[in-house]
C-alpha cells in the first residue's frame, strides 16, 4: 500500500525534535489535547494488524482495551471544552494506538507555521483543580501522551506520590514563565532550565514535568529523586513512550541542563529505543538519517516487530509503502525527514 503524508499532518506526529535549533512549527489545536488522569488506562496495547490502519475500531484491540464498554480511542476524537471537564473526572481514552497519525485533522493545520499569539485554551483551564489530585492545577497533554501518562502512572501505583506539574503550555504561557525566571533567577539559569517560547517541548502538549508529592512542589525544577517511587516512574518510562529528555552530561547536545523530572512522549517503539541506546532525541533522530526504506530500523518489542526508516519531507509531503500486513504511523522529525514506523504482527 502507497501512503502519502501531508507535511501538515507529519508535524502533529509524537517524534518532532523541539529545541533552540528546531522550533516549534505546528501548535496542538484544543481538541488534541486532554487532562491527565491516572486511574482509567490499565496497561499500554497495540492494535492488531489491519489493512487500513487509520480505521481500527475498537473490536481490533485486545480484549483487555475494551472494557469499559466503548472506551474512546484516540482515533475517535474526544471533544474536549471547557463546559465538559468542570464535572467528573474524564477517563483519558484508552492508550491503544499511541499516536496522532490514525485521527488526521488536515484542517487544523494548514501548511505555515503557527504561532498562537494567545493560549490555545482559555486559562481556567490550566487553573482548575484535578479531582484525581487535590491541590494540584489541571495539567493537559495531547490525548495519546495524556493516556500513556496515565497507564504509566497505574503501572506502579503513583496516585499521590507522584504528581504531574506542568504539561502542556500555552505559547502564551512559556513567554511569561521565560521572562519571569530572568526577572527572578537571572538569565543563566534560564538558558539552563527553561527553553525559549517557540523551542520549548512543552508547548507541543507531548512534555511533562513529575514531581515527587511534596507540600512543596518547584513549578520549574520539581524534585524527582532517583530513588524509591521517581526511580520505578523512570525505569517504566520507555515501556510507555516517554524518555528522560534532559539526561545529565548532555547539554552540549540538547543544551539545557539535567532535568530529571522532564520526561517527552514519542511513542513506543522510540522510547524503548532511545532508552536502550542511552541516547538523547536529538542523537536518536540523526542516526535514523541511515535508516531508508531500503534499510530500516529493525526492532523487536513486547513481543512485536517494527521497522523504521525515513524519508524527506517535502513541501508537499512524503510517500512511502507499507507492506501487507504492516500497521503505520508517521512523524516529521522536525529536521527535514519524515519517520515511519510500521508495526508488525505481535
Ligand atoms: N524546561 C524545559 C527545557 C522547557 O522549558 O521546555
Ligand atoms: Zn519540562
Amino acid at each position: 500500500m502507497r501512503v502519502h503524508v501531508t507535511a501538515a499532518e507529519a508535524l502533529e506526529g509524537t517524534l518532532v525534535l523541539v529545541n533552540d535549533a528546531h522550533p516549534l512549527q505546528a501548535w496542538p489545536e484544543k481538541d488534541a489535547l486532554t487532562a491527565v488522569l491516572p486511574g482509567a488506562p490499565q496497561k499500554p496495547s497495540f492494535p492488531a494488524p489491519s489493512d487500513t490502519p487509520q480505521k481500527l475500531s475498537a473490536s481490533a484491540l485486545p480484549g483487555a482495551l475494551q472494557k469499559p464498554a466503548a472506551p474512546a480511542l484516540p482515533d475517535t476524537p474526544q471533544k474536549l471544552s471547557a463546559s465538559a471537564l468542570p464535572g467528573a473526572p474524564q477517563k483519558p481514552a484508552a492508550p491503544a494506538l499511541p499516536d496522532t497519525l490514525q485521527k488526521l485533522s488536515a484542517s487544523a493545520l494548514s501548511g505555515a507555521p503557527q504561532k498562537p499569539a494567545a493560549p490555545a485554551l482559555p486559562d481556567m483551564l490550566q487553573k482548575m483543580p484535578n479531582p484525581a489530585l487535590p491541590n494540584t492545577p489541571q495539567v493537559l497533554l495531547r490525548r495519546p501522551a495524556a493516556a500513556m501518562l496515565g497507564a504509566l502512572l497505574d503501572s506502579i501505583s503513583a496516585a499521590g506520590r507522584i504528581v504531574p506539574v506542568s504539561g502542556w503550555r500555552a505559547h502564551a504561557e512559556q513567554e511569561a514563565l521565560y521572562a519571569d525566571s530572568v526577572r527572578e533567577n537571572g538569565l543563566a539559569f534560564t538558558q539552563t532550565y527553561v527553553a525559549l517560547p517557540g523551542c520549548s517541548e512543552h508547548e507541543s502538549g507531548l512534555a511533562i514535568d513529575v514531581g515527587e508529592a511534596r507540600d512543596e512542589i518547584d513549578f520549574l525544577r520539581p524534585a524527582f529523586p532517583d530513588t524509591g517511587i521517581c526511580a520505578a516512574f523512570r525505569a517504566a518510562a520507555p515501556r510507555y513512550g516517554f524518555i528522560l529528555r534532559y539526561p545529565e552530561g548532555a547539554r552540549h547536545i540538547t543544551h539545557i541542563g539535567s532535568e530529571p523530572w522532564h520526561f517527552r512522549y514519542v511513542g513506543v517503539p522510540h522510547a524503548a529505543c532511545i532508552a536502550q541506546r542511552g541516547c538523547t532525541l536529538e542523537e536518536y533522530i540523526e542516526a535514523l538519517r541511515a535508516n531508508t526504506p531500503a534499510n530500516p530500523l529493525r526492532l523487536r518489542e513486547d513481543g512485536r516487530a517494527y521497522r523504521i526508516f525515513r524519508v524527506p519531507l517535502a513541501e508537499d509531503g512524503a510517500a512511502f509503502d507499507v507492506p501487507a500486513g504492516f500497521l503505520w504511523q508517521a512523524s516529521a522529525d522536525n529536521c527535514g525527514g519524515l519517520i515511519v514506523t510500521l508495526w508488525g504482527a505481535p
